[in-house]
């Protein structure tokens, strides 16, 4: 957990929140141990900006990964730690699953922990699964 955490705040810090401002951080972590950090990276087409949840899945996806365990999210969030926006949330459930661990964090280090079945109840999934599980 805490090389999760460690990385996530490491990929926060490099995080390109251009027109937001708002850092955020990520680290998923494979079904072998391996972790993957993510950051937020804004676009001046804003539309285009991509979270850092989405960042570090897609780059462990790009490394060969296929199923996981866990993601840890950190961001300054005032009160509550920041939870996944709605997209990040069904891109995480085609390829992580139900049963993923989400862990969100602030920058005092107060958790909170979810299971994804939680944050998203009722997703699409058109009765396809891509990832063995
Ligand atoms: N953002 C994330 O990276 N993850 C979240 O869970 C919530 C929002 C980013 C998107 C945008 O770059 C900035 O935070 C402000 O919305």
């Amino acid at each position: 957990m805490d090389l999760l955490l460690d990385a996530a705040r490491h990929a926060r810090d490099n995080a390109r929140p251009d027109y937001s401002g708002f850092r955020v951080g990520a680290a998923i972590e494979d079904s072998d141990g391996n972790i993957y950090p993510g950051c937020n990276i804004e676009s001046a087409s804003y539309g285009l900006t991509i979270c850092a949840e989405r960042a570090a899945l897609f780059a462990a996806i790009a490394h060969g990964a296929q199923t996981f365990r866990r993601i840890v999210v950190v961001a300054d969030s005032k009160g509550e730690p920041t939870p996944p926006c709605g997209a990040c949330r069904q891109v995480m459930f085609d390829f992580c699953g139900p049963g993923l661990e989400v862990i969100l964090a602030d920058l005092k280090g107060a958790t909170k922990i979810f299971r994804l079945a939680q944050l998203f109840p009722e997703p699409f999934h058109a009765g396809l699964f891509r990832t063995p599980r």
